[in-house]
């Protein structure tokens, strides 16, 4: 079994990280210099909602296989292992804010033991050329006769299933110059039965990039289909569905709605049109994508403005903080920026989360937080559904509907069900439903080709 300190333990990766490879028999340091989040830990509470993680976590520091610490000196040293972590926000212009790493791999270089081999790996989502940077940084600050190796190994977990999807991993992308480092980092991963594929470092970290500009562009595209069907009377919920029962589509990452958020997407892809741009391209598509994915907040808001006759003094309740379900990450989430929106216009917005209301509590300070969706909704002109939590399916809507001041349910996740809500006596409105819409065009007849003109 190995020896490893994971850098920016106490996030959501680092985090799901060292618990993962604890339990996988490792000896695990987390690493991270948030000291609240290190003693929080060692006491064995999460600082973040992560299904599975808590009991992961329990297990692992009683098992004393795992602890963390914000001390390089005491982890960095006795590592075999080294995995970067931390975190790769967007600068305002949407280049990748390599500042956590940079201070990160300077930290692991000055503190490398010498004479035995360390392996840093680079889990962190950094814009491709990054391996040969932090293989520099850290030579520049490691004392002499320490021997290292950069392997890169981008993430794909998401947020609210990471325990799981670092257990079971779909592929495992490993960028290596050196065959005994790919293959240790291999070994590593070899009792998760994933496929591995090694290849040089830059492929290896525009992998990453490629693979959530895809999804998202899934996203933006249906997003976009979302918008033909309102105005031609087609429901896109059923046109997902038949687009992804063909295998070459398939059905995830086709749901309409308030687009894409978190802490990867809007970054990543951000991140490779400014690569693209810095490369002297044109990367029209990713740009779409993002107008297409901003977009969709913007019509959303003005759909409540129109349905309620304005926003100025209008109640309004929205459900789902988190940026998705099953997370409290409030990191670019729809849903704040649809209440920046309402706020603007003079709305007044009561809100409930499951689990991110912590975190909202110190960002939201004109926005009263309420212990569950029905409380949100007493009083209000429109319930505004943000984030697909399944407890909002739980909702007796027509006991909501009696407490409402209004009768507006305007689904931004196409997530409760059209007919129930009618049923309850509430005016539903989803994304992309054009068959529920009056203002649809109405059908044209077919057009009959002219005589010599045959069909194209
Ligand atoms: N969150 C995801 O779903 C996800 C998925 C795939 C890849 N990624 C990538 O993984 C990386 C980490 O993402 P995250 O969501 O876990 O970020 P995060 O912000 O939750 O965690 C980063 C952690 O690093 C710590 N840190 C910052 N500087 C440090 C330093 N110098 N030394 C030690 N610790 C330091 C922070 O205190 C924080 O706990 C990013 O590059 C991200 O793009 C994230």
């Amino acid at each position: 079994m190995s020896r490893i300190c994971v850098v920016g333990g106490g996030g959501y990766v680092g985090l799901g990280y060292a618990v993962a490879l604890a339990d996988l028999g490792h000896n695990v340091v987390g690493l991270d210099i948030a000291a609240e989040r290190v003693a929080a830990l060692n006491r064995g509470e999460s600082p973040l909602f992560e299904p599975g993680l808590t009991e992961l976590l329990a297990g692992n520091l009683a098992a004393g296989r795992l602890r963390f610490t914000v001390d390089y000196a005491e982890a960095v040293p006795p590592a075999d292992f080294v995995f970067l972590c931390t975190g790769t926000p967007s600068l305002a212009d949407g280049e990748a804010d390599l500042r956590q790493v940079r201070a990160a791999a300077a930290a692991v270089g000055a503190h490398l033991a010498t004479g035995r081999r360390t392996i840093v790996v680079n889990k962190s989502t950094m814009p491709v050329g990054s391996a040969e940077l932090v293989a520099g940084i850290v030579a520049e600050h490691a004392p002499a006769g320490a021997e290292f190796r950069v392997v890169s190994n981008p993430e794909f977990l998401r947020e609210g299933r990471v325990v799981h999807d670092i257990l079971h991993p779909d592929r495992v992308v490993l960028g290596a110059d050196d065959d005994a480092a790919a293959a240790a980092v291999s070994a590593l991963y070899a009792p998760l039965g994933a496929p591995v594929l090694v290849t040089d470092h830059r492929s290896a970290e525009m992998i990453k990039y490629a693979a959530n500009a895809f999804l998202a562009t899934k996203i933006s595209f249906i997003n976009e289909v979302a918008r033909l069907c309102e105005r031609l009377g087609a429901d896109v919920k059923t046109v997902a569905e038949g687009m992804g029962l063909d295998p070459r589509i398939g059905p995830r990452f086709l749901h309409a709605g308030l687009g894409f958020g978190g802490s990867c997407f809007p970054k990543d892809v951000g991140a490779l049109t400014r690569m693209a741009d810095d490369a002297g391209m044109h990367p029209g598509l990713l740009r779409a994508v993002l107008e297409i994915n901003a977009e969709a907040r913007r019509r959303f808001v003005q759909r409540a403005h129109k349905l309620l006759g304005g926003l100025d003094g209008r109640v309004v309740a929205v459900w789902g903080l988190a940026f998705k379900e099953d997370t409290d990450d409030l990191r670019d989430s729809p849903s704040l920026a649809v209440i920046e929106m309402l706020l603007e216009r003079g709305a007044v917005v009561r809100a409930h989360d499951p689990e991110a209301m912590p975190n909202a509590a110190p960002r939201l300070p004109a926005v009263r937080l309420c212990g569950s969706p029905e409380e949100a909704a007493v009083g209000a002109d429109a319930v505004l559904v943000c984030t697909p939590w399944p407890r909002f399916r739980e909702v007796d809507l027509a006991a909501v509907a009696a407490s409402m001041r209004g009768d507006l349910l305007l689904d931004g996740r196409n997530y409760l069900d059209p007919a129930v809500a009618a049923a309850a006596g509430l005016r539903y409105e989803g994304v992309g439903r054009g068959h529920l819409r009056a203002d649809a065009v109405p059908a044209r007849p077919p057009v009959v080709a002219a005589e010599g003109r045959g069909p194209r």
